[in-house]
């Protein structure tokens, strides 16, 4: 069990004799800050004096006089204007301990009330190259998967991937028309992304020549706007205010211009390119077409969607396998097409969908923008597919729960659909967001090459291995004798490299952009997984330099020692994994779980500088260390794993 609920249950029938709701004062009991105040510290008396009419430190005290944790814990003390402190006694600590220390679950108890979860993640529009974006909703899903399947619930990751959308037209207008057999032949993938990045190129081309002179007069204007600002000349505070936004705002439009300039010159500068963009000056509109058309069931295009589907996933899986992660399902927007009719129909059946200017919508309260089902042109929308999506993981999936790990930017679309869903009265199904922010690069805009282009994730991956490479062939060769083979080095690396990415992504709130950056991500001390990796490794070494086995540990049930406050640091950490994991699931948020597990490996290098294991005084002691020690891999093993990163025993 986790040790704050036990805690909180033995506070709730003491503080249910004073006060009806005892919830809200329950959730104030939480660990304690800092060790000297004990282990867990309960913040409620203000307001339950407030409540009663009565000082804070009386009510504290007539809390504790309803109490008895005896059988576990210290008596609790009274501090300050009326903090509960409990620690929890030295032998209860250590006992739990020695229960734990054979038990690779560290004591979690599989829930009693398991549910069914789908986790929709990663979900990446397909035909296009996985790109940085993508890792995040990757990377979270799957530790969220691992978690949720570690406590015992039921899951059903489901890959939602776009199969079905506009990128299918622009690589179906650039099979037609661009095509290079030999390269076709040779990597249908590669020459698919060819094919929607020439077909992007081109249209954007188009576009970007029609909107030119609009830039151009927007940069006269802001400039204009600038120099008469200029000549008043009046230095007061506002019309400086008033020049500094101004000046930006020719920033701005100069920045749009050159970028602008800079794309159409990309094209001009190719005289193949050029040709090209000449040849189909209607690109744009055609690739809609084509999209059209293989909607309505064309069976040309239906064709080569059959063709083209198989080695857009193997792309796909490639970056999976190489990540480790993989899906129960990968449905896809496409698996719902045929029930599109169906939810419109149902939705206007229940006078939920309304015709609008053409378009069928769903109006909801507090929202300016309608939810459109079918737009003007007949076609079926993303929220149409995710209402079917919804019904069929209810109806046929049966799910209790369904969590969409998405970037934060589309929270109005789930806001909507989750408000439809209420109204259509799919019942007995919880829906959440797990929503994140944007990964960003040093100059704190969205991560990018040195040419402006999104990050592919398959070099980035091939970086953080190689990047990790270089920290471990240091490290070995270091060593008076090296330790690694060329073939452990290149594993290594890997654990290490890939680790260090998913670690850096995990370990900051989701909700926040984050700068992604090499040197933080890899170094070896610090929050990131490279210490824990390291923490692993050197528990590994230490058992192999005494030649004990490891695995021995689990079963020999000595006594367990906790005299100095280092040891009995890392054995409260070791002891609040129940707690970690808990919350980590109560909100969807993994950098939980990354932050026990930096506090457990800082309060394992604590007690490893401080309490020796080789000369430990006495036989016993040094049982009881290697108990620890041995405890305290584990949880890092478990921990990390549950997080889709893994361990060396020698780094
Ligand atoms: N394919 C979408 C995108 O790349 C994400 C899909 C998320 N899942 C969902 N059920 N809407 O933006």
């Amino acid at each position: 069990m986790n040790l704050l609920s036990l805690i909180r249950q033995r506070f709730a029938p003491a503080l249910s004799e004073l006060v009806p709701d005892v919830s809200p004062l329950l959730d104030m009991i939480r660990p304690a800050q800092d060790a000297k105040f004990g282990d867990f510290q309960a913040n409620f008396a203000m307001p339950l004096a407030k409540q009663l009419g009565k000082p804070p430190r009386e009510v504290a005290q007539q809390v504790l006089d309803r109490l008895d944790l005896s059988d576990f814990c210290e008596p609790p003390e009274i501090a300050g204007p009326g903090f509960i402190n409990v620690r929890l006694r030295a032998d209860f600590v250590a006992s739990r301990i020695q229960q734990i220390a054979g038990d690779d679950r560290l004591g979690y108890q599989p829930v009693a009330l398991p549910r069914h979860v789908v986790v929709d993640f990663s979900s990446p529009n397909v035909a296009k190259p996985m790109h940085v974006g993508h890792l995040r909703s990757t990377v979270i899903g799957d530790a969220i998967c691992r978690t949720l399947r570690f406590v015992g619930h039921k899951v059903t990751s489901d890959n939602h991937i776009g199969d079905w959308g506009t990128q299918f037209g622009m690589i179906i207008y650039g099979y037609r028309h661009f095509r290079d057999d030999a390269s076709w032949q040779a990597s249908p993938v590669g020459e698919l992304a060819r094919l929607y990045k020439l077909v992007n190129q081109l249209s954007d081309y188009h576009a970007t020549t029609a909107k030119l002179p609009l830039l151009q007069k927007a940069v006269t204007e802001a400039r204009e706007k600038l120099a008469q600002l200029q000549a008043q000349a009046v230095a007061d505070d506002k019309v400086k205010k008033q020049l500094s936004a101004m000046k930006k705002d020719v920033t701005t439009a100069d920045a749009e211009l050159s970028a602008a300039v800079a794309s159409i010159a990309r094209i001009q500068d190719s005289p193949s390119l050029l040709a090209s963009a000449n040849a189909h000056p209607d690109i744009a509109r055609k690739a809609r077409e084509e999209t059209a058309r293989l909607h309505a069931g064309d069976p040309e295009n239906n064709a080569l969607w059959n063709q083209f589907l198989p080695s857009c996933l193997e792309a796909l899986n490639q970056i999976y396998r190489r990540l480790g992660i993989s899906f129960d399902l990968t449905l896809g927007e496409s698996h719902y097409n045929p029930m599109l009719p169906g939810v419109v129909e149902s939705l206007k059946s229940r006078g939920l969908a309304k015709l609008s200017e053409g378009a069928t919508c769903v109006f909801l309260e507090g929202n300016a923008a309608p939810f459109i089902v079918q737009k003007t042109d007949g076609a079926y929308t993303y929220a149409t597919t995710d209402l079917a999506t919804i019904l069929y993981r209810r109806e046929s999936l049966k799910a209790d729960e369904v969590l969409y790990v998405v970037d934060k930017r589309q929270s109005e679309h789930f806001q909507q659909l989750f408000a439809t869903t209420l109204l259509w009265g799919i019942s007995g199904l919880k829906l959440q967001h797990v929503s994140f922010g944007t990964v960003m690069g040093n100059d704190n805009k969205p991560y990018k090459t040195r040419a402006g282009d999104t990050v592919g994730l398959e070099s980035l991956l091939d970086e953080a291995i190689s990047r990790a490479r270089r920290i471990v062939d240091e490290n070995d060769d270091r060593r008076e004798t090296p330790l690694l083979t060329p073939e452990d080095r290149a594993r290594v690396s890997e654990i290490v490299g890939l680790g260090g990415i998913k670690y850096a992504d995990l370990h900051h709130s989701r909700d926040s952009d984050y700068v992604f950056d090499w040197d933080k991500m890899l170094a070896t001390t610090g929050d990131t997984a490279t210490y824990m990796q390291y923490a692993y490794a050197r528990v590994c070494g230490i058992f192999r330099r005494l030649q004990i086995d490891r695995t021995a540990m689990k079963t020999q049930g000595v006594p367990v020692l906790l005299n100095t406050p280092e040891e009995r640091r890392l054995a409260m950490q070791l002891l609040m994994f129940g707690y970690a994991i808990d919350s980590v699931l109560n909100d969807y948020r993994p950098h939980l779980l990354t932050a026990w597990l930096f506090d457990t490996a800082d309060a394992f290098s604590q007690f490893f500088d401080r309490c020796s294991v080789q000369n430990a005084e006495s036989e016993e002691l040094q049982k009881s260390r290697l108990i620890l020690c041995d405890l305290m891999a584990r949880a890092i093993h478990t921990g990390l794993s549950l997080l889709g990163i893994q361990v060396a025993e020698i780094m």
